[in-house]
């Protein structure tokens, strides 16, 4: 079906295993606005997913429910918004090992995050390892294939803007997320017109 005829999809990715994570809360934020931008949503709470970690040569159906939920959204994603913690200068384990559950998308004429739009969205509690997490995840896009969102967010003293349920609560970095949210919408359909027309994509009926 052309993705004219559908509501594009966008999928986020996020927060620590801590309760009232911000991280979870600033995924929270940019989703509501790809919503509201049009786009179908939905979350994917790394906390909630349970996800044990990656184990190479374990076959996808030996994981349990979590993984199987996270790598069928990957996959049927139009777009993705990736929001990690700032953990030790860089992005958070939980994060890292979500990411690492795409090898399941190796296959295919489109594999991993090819053609995909992808978000990137840090919390931290200082200034400077929001900016190196964000950046350490282009690496890793890149390296899935994906198309980075020319907009990164990193909520930087986290503490600070945050509420206790996770909720940014500082509006700058509010409207940052609702920029990025709106943005990888516009991409993904700019994207997907893309690839149809130039027949990338095959066009079913
Ligand atoms: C194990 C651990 C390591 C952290 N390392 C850093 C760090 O290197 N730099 C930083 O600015 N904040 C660091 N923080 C603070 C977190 O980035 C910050 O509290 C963030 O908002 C947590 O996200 P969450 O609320 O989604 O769990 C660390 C927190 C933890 C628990």
């Amino acid at each position: 079906m052309s993705f004219r005829e559908r509501r594009l999809k966008v999928v986020g990715v996020g927060g620590t295993l801590r309760e009232g994570s911000s991280s979870l809360g600033a995924l929270r934020r940019a989703l509501a606005a790809a919503g509201e931008a049009g786009a179908e949503t939905e979350l994917l709470d790394l906390r909630g997913l349970d996800l044990p970690m990656y184990e190479p040569g374990r076959a996808l159906d030996d994981y349990g429910p979590g993984v199987g939920r996270l790598v069928e959204e990957l996959r049927g994603a139009d777009a993705i918004l990736i929001s990690t913690a700032a953990y030790h200068g860089t992005l958070a384990g939980v994060t890292k090992n979500a990411l690492d559950f795409s090898q399941f998308l190796s296959g295919g004429e489109h594999p991993y995050f090819d053609g995909k739009v992808v978000g990137l969205i840090s919390t931290a509690g200082g200034e400077q390892a929001g900016a190196n997490a964000t950046g350490a995840m282009v690496h890793v896009v890149h390296a899935l294939r994906g198309v980075v969102a020319p907009l990164e967010v990193s909520v930087s003293k986290a503490w600070q803007r945050t509420d206790r349920s996770g909720n940014v609560t500082d509006e700058v970095y509010g409207g940052r997320l609702d920029a990025l949210g709106e943005l990888v919408v516009d991409l993904a359909g700019g994207l997907a017109a893309r690839n149809e027309e130039t027949g990338l994509v095959e066009v079913a009926g």
